[in-house]
């Protein structure tokens, strides 16, 4: 069927078949259909929808417009996980070296910062050597070796969504539950998993500000990986306050390294990243329930078997050998450090999350445009979490800066992203539901 034809049914409501959209991807991923007609599909489906067939049928076209990872030489269950982004969100980071410890491979594909949101590839380039861009043959020696890679998406995983999600970002097509679907769980089928956890964030610092909003991607997102033949599920998490206690890049390299020498216990990120943990480790049926994966990934963290993990795949992947024991001999520090003090008495009762993270960019720590360098050593670190107590002038946090004057503003801007209440507000659960 010519692309037109496609793009004419969907736009009067009709439903795509299977082979007519294997069609249309096969055209994308060729160049033999055009910009504007990748532009005018992506419209019809904003308007009109998909049923989960059709989204289905999506997801699978565009994971097949390339390599899809194949890990049958390894003795392991192969999984993953995926947040929708957030402010502070460095989760990746400390679950995929405490799921190897575990028993799991994980070979975790994994993006940069989008809009006021952070990015893991970032993260991890903060850390001098890392190659996000490792030879298909390194990443498959050091998830087989390690049993753990984070690493970016190559050309050769799901192009098709590449030139999709390119076009989408300049036509207001991006905010549409079966695109966003498609085009997360493409890439994530084309690394080869068999089970899948999504943290899918809600809140002020999220993309999904509304329950609702962020239950119906859930649930496209858990039924169409499961329809896929991928195990499935996904926790809907709280995203109204940094969840680590640091936004930036190094400064969350920093947090991860902590964390995992056991010195974030009994934090909001423990109890989420735990939670993540025994629900990879269940979902894989290496664990029979979740209070016993809980036991085993606390194990993993506290004997420091999570941690000498992180370390190894730093290692095998271009990093320095002791980033675990010498953290703050790797990692470049920012030539100002200030603390950033209450202006008043009281509780800190709210976040303006959103305006944490646009916060990070403005001090160079994100990008504006997609080819914009960032400073790695900037950020946010020591943010006390929402219901802390503080009298005027204690410090809630600190800012790392370039130079003296964006030490200044981003101190002033931070300040006015927290409300102080004289009473104690009631604070959101970390993990709101599960959904499978
Ligand atoms: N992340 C993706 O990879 N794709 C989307 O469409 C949205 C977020």
């Amino acid at each position: 069927m010519l692309p037109q034809e496609t793009i004419r049914r969907k736009r009067s409501g009709e439903p795509l078949t299977r082979e007519e959209i294997a069609r249309f991807i096969a055209g994308v991923t060729d160049g033999s259909v055009s910009e504007g007609q990748v532009a005018a599909l992506a419209m019809a489906i904003w308007f009109n929808g998909m049923a989960r067939d059709e989204t289905v049928a999506l997801t699978l076209a565009m994971r097949d417009s390339g390599d899809v990872l194949d890990w049958s030489d390894i003795d392991r269950p192969i999984a993953d996980k995926h947040s929708t982004g957030g402010v502070g969100d460095n989760v990746s980071l400390m679950l995929a070296p405490i799921a190897a410890a575990c028993g799991l491979a994980v070979p975790m594909i994994s993006g940069r910062g989008l809009g006021h949101t952070g990015g893991t590839l970032d993260k991890l380039e903060s850390i001098p050597g890392y190659t996000i861009m490792p030879s298909a043959a390194l990443f498959r020696r050091t998830v087989k070796d390690v049993g753990c890679a984070i690493i970016g998406q190559t050309t050769a995983l799901a192009p098709a969504d590449k030139r999709i999600y390119a076009i989408r970002d300049v036509t207001a097509t991006v905010d549409s539950v079966p695109l966003i679907t498609a085009s997360i769980l493409s890439k994530k089928l084309a690394a080869g998993l068999q089970s899948l956890v999504l943290d899918v964030k809600v809140g002020n610092g999220a993309f999904m500000t509304d329950a609702a909003e962020a239950e119906t991607l859930a649930r496209s997102l858990v039924e169409v990986a499961n329809g896929a033949g991928v195990t499935t599920s996904a926790l809907i998490t709280d995203m109204n306050q940094p969840l680590a206690d640091a936004a930036g890049n190094a400064v969350e390299i920093a947090n991860c390294i902590a964390f995992l020498k056991g010195e974030k216990a009994g934090s909001r990120l423990e109890c989420v990243v735990l939670a993540f943990a025994a629900e990879m480790l269940v979902l894989s049926g290496l664990e029979p329930n979740r209070p016993a994966a809980e036991t085993q990934a606390a194990k993993a963290l506290s004997s420091g078997a999570a941690a000498e993990v992180f370390g190894r795949m730093v290692h095998a992947l271009g990093g320095p050998a002791d980033i675990v024991e010498k953290v703050d001999s790797h990692l470049k520090p920012a030539p100002v450090i200030r603390p950033v003090l209450a202006a008043q008495a009281g509780y800190l009762s709210a976040c303006d999350t959103r305006g944490v993270g646009l916060a990070v960019i403005e001090l160079g720590g994100g990008r504006s445009r997609p080819d914009d360098a960032i400073d790695h050593r900037v950020g946010f670190d020591r943010l006390l979490p929402l219901g802390t107590k503080v009298e005027k002038g204690d410090e809630i946090g600190r800012v790392h800066a370039a130079n003296a004057g964006d030490a200044v503003r981003a101190a002033e801007r931070l300040t006015t992203r927290y409300a102080v209440a004289p009473e104690a507000p009631a604070l959101s659960p970390n993990i709101l539901t599960r959904i499978s």
